[in-house]
């Protein structure tokens, strides 16, 4: 069955697969801490939710090889390219094109369901939280990991990219949400799950885990300028608040930190 699509993500192009392949091997976003307590049993079903390259998928199946181990994204290009890196490392996985907002798969599917750094992508939750819950298994669990503050956490003082990153709040809210950490614990609570628990920790980034973040932020700016236009009406504006977004982040002494909330629940039993 072919995924329909709510509606698109600004980072859908070919070299995504790449960058979402080094970012995972970066300090801020190492995987093992994110999954810990979250282990996959033997037998038991696994979604990688919004899975981009494949490589929560990937990490689970080598940990776990008698898993039943999935991936979905609605991304074509991203299903392709998990399928294919899986593939040529001979794990034994299924990836499909899905909608999280309606996805691909029967009810009472997943023993378990992680979702990271997807959710900041959306702006509503309801049919996200309804399709998690109803794919679940009664007594299945749901991880969600993502931050809160991505870039504009950071503390600076030039006085026109305060203004900037203000109408930035703004203007982004109806396309992405750079503070969704802090909400993820209560939409659990919405969409009734039980034994919801949180964790929030602090991401900091100096030395070379500053350098690391910031060819980040640079390379997703790149693909992002159509989208600023958008927010603050002309590209010179755009571009001006990119580089000085990236100026300020390289200034010494200005500091740059996210929060990272990792957010588990379950599927009530009955
Ligand atoms: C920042 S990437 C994270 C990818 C992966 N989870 C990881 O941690 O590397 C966000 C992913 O969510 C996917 N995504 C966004 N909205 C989606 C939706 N409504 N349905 C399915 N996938 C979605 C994008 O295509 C993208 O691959």
């Amino acid at each position: 069955m072919k995924a329909k699509k709510s509606e698109t993500y600004i980072f859908d192009y070919e070299q995504e697969f790449e960058r979402l392949e080094r970012q995972a091997g970066f300090t801020a976003y190492q995987l093992s801490e994110e999954l810990t307590g979250f282990e996959v049993e033997s037998g038991e079903v696994f979604l990688d939710a919004g899975c981009g390259s494949g490589l929560a998928a990937r990490h689970v199946a080598k940990i776990q090889p008698s898993a039943i181990v999935e991936g979905c994204d609605f991304s074509a290009i991203r299903v392709k390219q998990a399928q294919n890196r899986a593939s040529k490392e001979r794990i034994n996985l299924r990836f499909f094109e899905s909608d999280l907002q309606n996805i691909q798969s029967e009810d009472n599917r997943y023993d378990k369901i992680f979702c990271r750094y997807v959710f900041w992508t959306f702006t509503k939750f309801d049919k996200l939280m309804s399709e998690f819950m109803r794919v679940l298994k009664p007594g299945g669990t749901l991880l969600v990991v993502d931050f809160d503050g991505y870039f504009t956490n950071l503390d600076h003082q030039n006085s026109w990219l305060l203004e900037a990153m203000d109408e930035f709040r703004v203007k982004s809210k109806t396309r992405i949400d750079a503070f969704v950490g802090r909400k993820i614990p209560r939409l659990f609570h919405n969409a009734k799950f039980e034994k919801i628990d949180w964790k929030v920790r602090a991401v900091p980034f100096q030395g070379k885990d500053l350098i690391d973040e910031l060819g980040m932020i640079e390379e997703r700016f790149g693909f992002m300028i159509p989208m600023l236009v958008d927010f603050f009406g002309t590209e010179k504006k755009a571009r001006e608040f990119a580089s000085a977004v990236c100026k300020e982040i390289a200034t010494p002494g200005n500091s740059l930190f996210y929060n990272k909330f990792i957010v588990k629940g379950t599927k009530p039993k009955s």
